[in-house]
């Protein structure tokens, strides 16, 4: 498929309609961070099972200072109508009403932009559907992260927040997080570059001397104390 983007591509600053309304993205983004999710259709079951978990979800996504928006190859009319769909999934009153927009991508412009499409899924037309695509962008508009699910594969929101909690740690601390990481995990942080170990990695990691790396580089770093635990 063509299009796509890359980590530290600029988002494009496309307009577009959504549920809200039109947007231009850069607009709709501001200064914060952004979470930018393509479903394949509305009214599917993957999909209202996604969109209702995302909509609880978002009082987390606004702590962290996320802007959430989805994108499918469906009508605003259509969004508007499944919506109600997802608050009842919900337990919620059946409006109209979502915490996020949802982008009216029927002519599939975006969704050739970004590369969106999953080739193996169609509607009745024969046209492929959308991908279940996450793009992460930080405040300056750039990729941070991209995962690409097939249709036929529904998303983790759980993964979704502990990768922008990462995202966010990572751009402000000089530390990486290891596999699996939580942010309740004291020990899991690692520091990047410049600090190496020197010998076998999995001593180093045993050791617990890349937790004191990761206070020592943090300090140096931006001055502060190290507040993750
Ligand atoms: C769903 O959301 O249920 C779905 C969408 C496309 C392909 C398969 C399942």
């Amino acid at each position: 498929m063509p299009g796509g983007l890359l980590l530290g591509d600029e988002a494009p600053n496309f307009e577009a309609n959504t549920t809200i309304g039109r947007i231009r993205f850069h607009d709709y983004l501001g200064d914060s961070w952004g979470i930018l999710f393509s479903h394949p259709r509305d009214f599917t079951p993957v999909c209202t099972t996604e969109l209702g978990r995302a909509a609880k979800l978002a009082p987390e996504f606004a702590k962290k200072n996320v802007k959430m928006i989805a994108l499918s190859v469906d009508s605003v009319e259509d969004h508007l109508a499944w919506s109600k769909d997802i608050n009842a999934y919900n337990g919620q009153e059946p409006t109209e009403k979502l915490p996020f927009p949802i982008i009216d991508d029927k002519n599939r412009d975006l969704a050739i932009l970004l590369g969106m499409l999953d080739p193996a899924e169609k509607d009745e037309k024969g046209m492929p559907v959308t991908a279940r695509v996450v793009f992460i962008f930080g405040p300056d508009k750039k990729l941070k992260l991209s995962i690409l699910y097939p249709a036929t594969t529904g998303r983790n929101f759980d993964e979704i927040l502990r990768v922008i909690t990462s995202l966010q740690l990572t751009a402000e601390k000089r530390v990486a997080t290891p596999v699996d990481w939580k942010v309740k995990t004291l020990k899991g942080q690692i520091p990047s570059s410049p600090s190496r170990p020197k010998g076998p990695v999995s001593k180093w990691l045993s050791s617990g001397s890349f937790l004191l790396g990761a206070l020592f580089l943090a300090r140096t770093h931006t001055g502060r104390t190290f507040p993750y635990g």
